[in-house]
This record gives structure tokens, sequence and C-alpha cells, in this order.
């Protein structure tokens, strides 16, 4: 075949090709003249090809380099015209000005609160060590905040000024009630449940009317840590409250007793905690008072048990360096981002 017929041809087939892909109006009609052209088995392109065998040997480079220079530009028609038929899916001008490139808008992915958070860490770190989880309301009768726990109607701790007494409409059989301003009701909820022993934690919110300030704040959270059993003593308090600063906080913490008083606790203790040198207080406990194993129908010569009482936000605060506590209640994601 002489050379100027094989170009001849090609040049023919050249044209014929981008003609075709100009003006294929839709996907379907690129897919066909692709087929039509450049298809792999039954393609013109692929019968040009053959014609390239008949060509005399010394004008077969000159032909085959004329040759992969039209493939090139028939693959190129293609792609312009896959890429044109594809942008305008949905017809009109306003869609063939998306752009895909652009990187998609991220949703974002929020986490549990560092509050909660710590409260998951403390179930699962006393768990371990066989506490299960109650649960108390947080709306209370002064039975559960106050005389169960064996503090008279004349006790400071009792004074409305110090609590957040609700507006009951005349007077309410069982009393007044107020948003609970310690976990420890949880205490006498449980034990009037269940006969001993028991080993529990809960932790909820409290309610006190203090000013808000970088360790106050009038809505906070406790940890509250029950066990009643024979043999109970202040030796195993201070075993778990160990336990438990060392697995939180990390490290050989120690723990030191305070002497103090709680009108369920006899005797009572301020705990603090090592750290840096110094000690940081966590929170009061100590042995079960005689009088509230009583209320809950337990006996005092039967059974003996330690309670103890953290604050959630303190141990927190203090894990993660946090200086006011206000700061977890503010809702700014730019703080509650770091945890
Ligand atoms: N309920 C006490 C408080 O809120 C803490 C405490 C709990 C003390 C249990 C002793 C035992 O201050």
């Amino acid at each position: 075949m002489p050379l100027a017929d094989f170009l001849a041809d090609l040049e023919a087939l050249s044209a014929e090709a981008r003609k075709a892909f100009e003006s294929a109006a839709d996907a379907p009609a690129v897919e066909a003249a692709r087929v039509e052209f450049l298809g792999a088995k039954s393609g013109r392109l692929k019968a040009a090809q053959k014609g390239l065998g008949k060509v005399e040997k010394p004008e077969k480079p000159a032909a085959g380099k004329r040759f992969n220079e039209v493939k090139r530009e028939i693959e190129a028609a293609f792609e312009a015209a896959a890429d044109r038929v594809s942008r305008s899916v949905g017809g009109g001008p306003a869609s063939s000005t998306f752009d895909r490139t652009i990187p998609g808008i991220r949703p974002r992915i929020g986490h549990l609160h560092p509050l909660t958070q710590t409260m998951q860490d403390l179930k699962e770190i006393l768990g371990r060590l066989g506490f299960t989880v109650a649960d108390g309301p947080e709306i209370e009768d002064e039975r559960h905040n106050f005389e169960a726990l064996n503090i008279p109607a004349d006790h400071p701790a009792r004074d409305p000024l110090e609590n957040f007494y609700l507006a009951t409409v005349g007077k309410r059989v069982g009393g007044p009630l107020l948003l609970r301003s310690q976990t420890s009701t949880v205490q006498i909820r449980v034990m009037e449940q269940t006969p001993p022993p028991v080993r529990i934690i809960s932790l909820g919110r409290v309610y006190r009317p203090d000013t808000a300030d970088a360790t106050h704040y009038p809505m906070f959270h406790q940890i509250e840590g029950l066990l009643v059993d024979r043999h109970v003593t202040m030796a195993d308090l201070k075993s778990v409250l160990r336990l438990f600063a060392s697995s939180y906080f990390g490290g050989d913490v120690h723990i030191r007793f305070r002497p103090s008083f709680f009108p369920f606790t006899e005797p009572s203790v301020e705990v603090d905690m090592s750290w840096n040198d110094g000690w940081i207080e966590m929170g009061g406990a100590g042995m079960v008072d005689p009088h509230v194993l009583e209320a809950v129908g337990y006996d005092p010569e039967e059974v003996t048990g330690f309670a103890f009482g953290l604050g959630v936000e303190r141990v927190c605060a203090r894990r993660h360096e946090v200086t006011d506590i206000r700061e977890f209640y503010k809702n700014d994601v730019r703080f509650l981002e770091q945890f």
C-alpha cells in the first residue's frame, strides 16, 4: 500500500472522528463514538492499524509516526467530549459552573463533654473495684437529703438560703421538695431498697445557691461511693481512695485524711491527695454513722461501712489543669475541643 494512500485514509479518519466527538450531545452519543473509533476489537482506528502492516517497509516509520499522532488526536477528542457531557449533567448554565474539585464541607464531629468523660473514667475505675452504678433523682425530699442522713431540722445545712427549695402550693404530703444538695441522698435510696452488703457509686448533679467563681457554681457534679459489709474499716476506705487516685491521675498518688465533720459519717475526714509536692483536697469521706444505718433498717452491730463524696469538676480540672470551672459550662467550642 502506497504511503500516500495510507496517510490520506488516516487524515479522513481523524477528521471524521473529531467531528463525531464534537457533535456528540450526551454521554451515550460519546460512548457510541468511542466504540466506533476507539473500540478495542472492531474500532476504526484498530482497522487503520492493520493497514499499517501493508505499507512498504522503508515507509513504515513515517506511517507509524503519523498513526500514533492521529491516535492521540482522536483520544484527546474523546476525552474533551466526555468531559463536556459530564459537566453539563442536568443541563443549564448554572450546573456547568459546578466545580467538582472544590473540597466538600467537612461535617463537624463532636465528642463527649470533659465532665462526662471524667464521669465515665471514674465509673470504669471504680467498676474494676466492684462498685456498681446507682442513680437517684435530682429533685429530693427532706428525708433523703437530710433526715435519714442524720441532719436534724435545726442544722444550718437545711437553711432555705443554703438550698434550692421548690415552691410547692400549699402543704405537700411528705414535706417540701428541693434540688438535692449532695449525692449522699443515693446512699439512703440504695440502702432502703437493698439488704447489705452494698457496694455502689453514684454520679450526678447537685445544686447549691453559691455565687459562681473559679471553684464554685450553683450546679456541679459529685461522685458518691458507699460500701457496707461486715468488718469494713477506714483502712478499706483509704485503700479504695488511693487506688482510685492512682488510676485516675497516674503514678503513686498518696492519700491523706484530715479530721472533719459530717452528720452522716463518724469519724469523718477530708480527703487530700498528694500533688506536685503539695496536697489537694478531693472531698469528704468517713465511716457511715450508726444512726444512718439504723434509719434504713440496717443493724449497726452487724455491718459497718464507709462513704465518700468527691467533686467531679475538681478532679477533672486538676487532671487537665483547668483553673476556672466556669469554663466547663460556657459551651465554648474552642475550650471543649481540647479534650
Ligand atoms: N456529701 C458530702 C458533701 O457534699 C460529702 C461526703 C460524702 C462526706 C460521703 C462524707 C461521706 O460535702
